[in-house]
């Protein structure tokens, strides 16, 4: 029986990279994407199925996990990696693409695991994997807004964790830094002027492939370029000065 992986943001940059890399291993994917033309060039390339559908509604989460129980029967890996830059000016606040950022890069990841979970357990058990960024992790002043939609989307893999993990059901996510896809496409050139290297979507997707069999769930793996991933680590917050513990937290 093959293994079902499903993938947003498919038809570009990291996401089509995993799709490929995958797909090279006998995985049979489901590709998401709002790009409609893009995602079912790659479906066909990989031969897989595809969606063409807008993440941060929560129908196209429903509607992606349906497919891939309609078209393989079960699904065992989920990469929630469909996102998008800030760019939200603070000075001339612009609602709508607040809400998109938001959307996109938080709701959609949230309605991606609300709608996975219950196939990934029927099927057994599986591995989420959520694109999150460095931006997660580390405070990047040029997008504010990106900053914290990342850092949600790292918030949720960790206090997912464990309750998931009872369902046999692991969750991580991959911090990549700057990768040379669309995304970054108009930075490029800045970036070669500097000398600073960027990442491939080939390097992140192999990151992304061992997220989905690290050991550790709640895993977040450091991508940068010339080093293999690593995870990251928390250096944790002190308690109350008497050492209580929360109730219910042993
Ligand atoms: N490129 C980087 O430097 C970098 C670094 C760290 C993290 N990331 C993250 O990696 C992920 C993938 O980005 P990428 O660099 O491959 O970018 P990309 O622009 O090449 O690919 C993103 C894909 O997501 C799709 N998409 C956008 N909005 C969508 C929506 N609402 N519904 C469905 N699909 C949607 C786009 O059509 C595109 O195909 C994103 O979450 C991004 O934040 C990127």
């Amino acid at each position: 029986m093959s293994t079902v992986a499903l993938i947003t943001g498919a038809a570009s940059g990291i996401g089509a990279a995993v799709a490929r890399r995958l797909s090279s291993r006998g995985v049979r994917c489901v590709l998401v994407d709002l790009d409609g033309e893009g995602v079912e060039r790659l479906a066909k390339e990989v031969d897989g199925a595809w969606l063409a559908a807008d993440v941060s509604s929560e129908e196209a989460s429903q509607e992606a996990v349906a497919l891939a129980e309609s078209r393989y029967g079960r699904l065992d890996l989920v990469h929630l990696n469909a996102g998008i830059t800030g760019r939200v000016d603070f000075a001339e606040f612009d609602l709508a693409r607040y809400r998109k950022v938001v959307g996109v890069n938080v709701d959609g990841v949230v309605f991606g695991v609300q709608a996975s979970v219950p196939l990934l357990a029927r099927s057994g058990g599986g591995a989420i994997v959520a694109t999150a960024s460095l931006a997660g992790l580390v405070a990047f002043a040029g997008d504010p807004i990106y900053t914290m939609t990342k850092h949600a989307v790292v918030g949720l893999v960790r206090a997912l964790a464990e309750p998931l993990a009872a369902q046999n059901i692991r969750i991580s996510a991959v911090c990549p830094g700057f990768t040379d896809t669309p995304l970054v496409a108009e930075a490029r050139e800045m970036f070669v002027n500097a000398g600073f290297p960027l990442l491939a979507a080939g390097d992140v997707a192999a990151a992304v492939e061992s997220a989905f069999y690290a050991d550790t769930p709640g895993t977040l793996l450091i991508v940068q370029p010339g080093r293999q991933p690593v995870p990251y680590r928390y250096s944790g917050v002190p308690g109350p000065a008497g050492g209580q513990r929360p109730p219910g937290a042993d």
